[in-house]
């Protein structure tokens, strides 16, 4: 039987997701250099929320001086989906696209919206390229999530941001990705315990509309809600 629209981006896009087939985040770089071409169109399809959830969410915690002057950092940047949606929310500033796959940052550098673009797979071992307290906020849209940037990066995060700093992030945290979820809310409490993060808010959404896609795909990759969250970097830390 011939495949909706829907359903051909959803096995394109998410049944062959490495991560849900127990491979790296090496293995997640080259199936998202191969994205870029589709993935924006891919998107519309599902009708992907995330970024414009995040920009809102952001927008709603800054004045509109803020959001003129900040500098941003768009953290797994991708095809610049996160950075679009910030920019029509009314951030002006300089917004610094990092990625670890070339493939989709080349489609985010071709919107004209970021001022650099940094080609990077953060993880513990391999830190942010940025000096301490760069920027005035972070977004992290999809980016963090299995096999992708892993909890325990949260604290690199922070490094490069100002205090009062927020790190706004969506994460998809149901049903196969649940050991994600667990670690994730695992290292926001020990950051928290800490006194390096403050944890301001964590909404449930609903990142995809999936309920056109067949059922017979849907399986192991069901789960079409994420969260959005507003973390803090409390005011008097370096
Ligand atoms: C689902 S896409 C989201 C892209 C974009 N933020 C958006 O909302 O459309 C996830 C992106 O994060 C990047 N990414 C995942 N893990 C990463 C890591 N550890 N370091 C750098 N980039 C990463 C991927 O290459 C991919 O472009």
């Amino acid at each position: 039987m011939a495949h909706t629209p829907i359903d051909e981006v959803f096995k394109r896009g998410f049944i062959k997701f490495p991560g849900h087939h127990g491979r790296d985040c090496s293995d997640v770089m080259d199936f998202f250099n191969g994205r870029g071409v589709n993935y924006d169109n891919d998107m519309k399809i599902v009708t992907y929320t995330a970024p414009e959830v995040a920009a809102q969410k952001a927008a709603s915690l800054v004045s509109d001086k803020q959001k003129e002057i900040f500098k941003v950092l768009d953290l797994g940047a991708g095809t610049g989906l996160g950075g679009a949606a910030l920019r029509r929310a009314g951030f002006l500033g300089d917004m610094s696209a990092l990625d670890g796959s070339a493939g989709m940052l080349k489609f985010a550098m071709e919107k004209g919206i970021y001022s650099d673009s940094t080609e990077h797979i953060l993880t513990l071992s391999n830190p942010l390229p940025y000096s301490d307290q760069s920027f005035d906020m972070a977004i992290g849209v999809g980016s963090f999530g299995k096999a992708m940037m892993e909890p325990d990066c949260l604290q690199e995060v922070l490094r490069v941001l100002k205090p009062d700093s927020y790190i706004i992030a969506t994460v998809r945290m149901y049903t196969e990705i649940q050991d994600y979820k667990v670690r994730f809310y695992a290292e926001l409490d020990r950051l928290e315990a800490a006194g390096l993060i403050k944890v301001c808010s964590r909404e449930k959404f609903l990142h995809y509309k999936w309920e056109e896609v067949s059922d017979k795909l849907k399986g192991v990759a069901s789960d079409q809600y994420g969260e959005v969250l507003a973390l803090q970097k409390p005011a008097g830390l370096n």
